[in-house]
């Protein structure tokens, strides 16, 4: 592997060039934040562990006819993907109420949806990552009426596989963000799905097996995070 110029630090992964121009080289870092940044620590194992998450995850994405941005594993952190132009939305997937949808609406927390509700947020911290709807998408160029239709399916789509895999292995997938980003004509889903950006609670109760543990100091997130990754790859 070639890891190339720097083109990108985040706030948990950092991406590189490669030797090929399509392709891109993404490091998993120990990083954890949370409100924008304003909550930040280095757990040890972190990036391995959201690495190996979204690497699975991703392939069980791409069985199910998902087209995903990974290319393969290189080391325990590090991927190569192909090089996507990322749009900047967060499209989130919510089957139960929890965290933002549940401190702006008068949703209960737990509240189980009846149909999924997909919502956009505008990728931008300065920001904070404010809600956009489908006419501002448009308006600032992002997307078109029917790339909007393509995402919203491809989100819901991921939320079925995804919901179905947790369910076997004992965890309620409450809800997660995504992000996807263009590659010639195609729309893929690129960055990562972990445990940062999923809410995963354990079967039949509310207890956080995500980055809410950390948010909150809910307990060790370390602990946590090894015992999904686990979960997972035993299947
Ligand atoms: N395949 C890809 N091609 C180009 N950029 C990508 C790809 N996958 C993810 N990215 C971008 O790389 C960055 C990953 O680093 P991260 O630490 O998550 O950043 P951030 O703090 O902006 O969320 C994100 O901005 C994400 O949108
Ligand atoms: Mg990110």
């Amino acid at each position: 592997m070639t890891k190339g110029a720097l083109l990108y630090s985040g706030k948990a992964k950092t991406v590189y060039l490669s030797e090929k121009p399509d392709e891109l080289i993404v490091s998993f870092r120990d990083d954890i934040t949370a409100f924008d940044g304003g909550k930040k620590d280095q757990l040890s194992g972190k990036g391995a562990s959201n690495a190996k998450v979204s690497a699975f995850l991703f392939q069980l994405l791409e069985e199910a006819g998902i087209k995903t941005h990974l290319i393969r594993m290189e080391d325990p952190t590090t991927m190569r993907v192909r090089r996507l132009t990322m749009v900047p939305l967060e499209v989130i997937v919510r089957n139960r109420a929890a965290g933002s949808i549940v401190r702006n609406y008068p949703f209960t927390e737990g509240q189980v949806f009846d149909t999924p509700i997909v919502v956009t947020d505008y990728k931008d911290d300065t920001r904070h990552d404010p809600m956009i709807n489908d006419d501002i998408i448009i308006a600032l160029g992002l997307l078109t009426r029917n790339e909007i239709a393509i995402i919203k399916e491809a989100a819901l789509k991921i939320n079925s596989v995804l919901k179905a895999f947790f369910e076997n292995i004992g965890l309620d997938l409450v809800d997660f963000k995504v992000e996807f980003g263009r590659c010639g004509d195609d729309i893929l889903l690129g960055d990562e799905i972990s445990m940062d950006s999923m809410r995963l609670w354990e079967r039949g109760t509310m207890k956080s097996m995500d980055k809410d543990v950390y948010r909150f100091g809910k307990g060790d997130v370390m602990e946590t995070y090894t015992a999904v990754l686990n979960r997972i790859c035993k299947e």
